[in-house]
């Protein structure tokens, strides 16, 4: 029997930045139906309704206890009328019947595929599936015009949607640091996104690179590139200049910030050592920690049967060497703070970090400055901990922001 002083009351603040959200998720019964919801408004062009119940699940993560009850969410931010039909429906049901029709879902499906693709978005992926393509099989017959980005991502899609562990990480990491401190030895090299914020995998690795001088950092980027390029570590590079540009009175000289902040979509050639090899999945729960999210990197089995062409060259089937997506971004230091808070992520606490600033505070928030819109003036900060000082909210620690 369920005694009303035994039901646990949750009181959590409305903003995701405002709360501490650790991989410890009690709630991914929960978390998954609504993050797969948000996915599929995600890829019909719902932004909006995706924004939402990426809100709600952020809800749920914060909570110290699963919940068992709707009574537990009354009182609770971000749970629209939508949100709780599909939590309800779980409650009652054990699964959401709507997630279940999605999952199901034909154009979800293909979608899913091709949108899993490196360098296709939703755009290109739709009018695929418009045309009739609904995998990759269909989609190599068909041969569509397809640039370097979508080429290179079709040839290792296994590898790309297979996810990085945090050792390969660290040795991406060790190769990166490498290339940069050969190139300039007083530049840093930091990990960022879900990496820092302690998750065990990822579906790419992030760094970002600066160096103590200010200027110092401009022309980076190529050189970095030249020097793994030359050495076979790059099957596919994109770097991109960053178009941010500041005012008059903002830090830096406006005139010679165009290429400062620039920007690498790369896939890295892995070589899978000894030390990769040993570590065997089991491993990880060893940790203590559990793999929370992105297991469901590999969507589903059929993807492991159908790239044939790219197992050519081993005919073993043990390729010694995996892709994967690498993500590099140079900062001038007198921009680092903001780099690494805009570059830890998670997308749906940075997306609350500005909506914070700009709602409650009346700044607006970049990953190269905050700026004060009642002062008119930019505020400066060397390291995360200000940032959040200046915004007015409690410091939350990069493995508390899962949000
Ligand atoms: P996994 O890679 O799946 O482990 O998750 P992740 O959190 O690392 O995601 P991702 O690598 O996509 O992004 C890391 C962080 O970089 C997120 O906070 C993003 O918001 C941020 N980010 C990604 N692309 C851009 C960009 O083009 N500009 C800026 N300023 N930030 C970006
Ligand atoms: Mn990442
Ligand atoms: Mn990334």
């Amino acid at each position: 029997e369920t005694n009303e002083a035994e039901k646990v009351v949750f009181s959590v603040p409305s903003y995701a930045c405002q709360r501490r959200i650790s991989l410890d998720n009690h709630n991914t019964i929960f978390t998954d139906a609504l993050s797969l919801l948000a996915e599929k408004a995600e890829l019909s062009n719902e932004d909006g309704r995706g924004v939402a119940f990426r809100r709600a699940a952020a809800v749920l993560k914060s909570l110290p206890r699963t919940v068992t009850d709707m009574e537990q969410l009354k009182g609770l931010p971000c749970l629209g009328d939508h949100s709780q039909r599909v939590i309800k429906d779980i409650l009652e049901n054990g699964v959401s019947s709507e997630v279940k029709l999605t999952t199901q879902n034909e154009r979800f499906k293909a979608l899913k595929v091709l949108t899993g693709i490196f360098g296709v978005g939703t755009k290109t992926a739709d009018r695929w599936f418009r045309e009739g393509i609904r995998n990759l099989t269909q989609l190599r017959n068909s041969a569509p015009s397809l640039n370097r980005a979508q080429q290179a991502g079709l040839e290792h899609y296994d590898d790309l949607n297979q996810a990085v562990t945090k050792d390969e990480a660290d040795a991406i990491g060790e190769i990166v640091e490498k290339a940069v401190l050969a190139v300039s030895p007083r530049s840093e090299v930091t990990l960022t996104g879900g990496f820092r914020r302690g998750k065990l995998t990822g579906h790419d690795v992030d760094f970002l690179i600066t160096h103590p001088e200010e200027g110092k950092e401009v022309g980076l980027m190529p050189k970095v590139v030249s020097w793994l390029e030359s050495r076979g570590y790059l099957l596919y590079q994109k770097t991109t200049r960053n178009s941010y540009l500041e005012s008059e009175d903002g830090p830096g000289r406006p005139s010679s910030n165009m290429d400062r902040f620039e920007r690498c979509f790369s896939i890295f050639r892995l070589e899978k050592t000894e030390r990769l090899n040993a570590k065997k999945p089991e491993a990880l729960a060893e940790n203590g920690a559990q793999p929370q999210e992105d297991v469901t990197c590999s969507i589903s089995g059929h993807m492991q049967l159908q790239d044939k062409d790219s197992q050519d060259e081993q005919p073993t089937g043990d390729k010694l060497w995996r892709a994967v997506r690498v993500d590099l971004v140079v900062s001038p230091i007198s921009q680092f703070a903001f780099a690494l808070l805009g570059w830890t992520g998670s997308k749906l606490f940075e997306r609350e970090l500005r909506r914070w600033a700009g709602h409650e505070k009346a700044m607006s928030l970049s990953s190269h400055a905050l700026y004060d819109n009642n002062q008119n003036i930019y505020l400066r900060a060397a390291s995360e901990e200000e940032i959040f000082a200046h915004l007015g909210l409690e410091y939350i620690h990069p493995f508390e922001r899962n949000a």
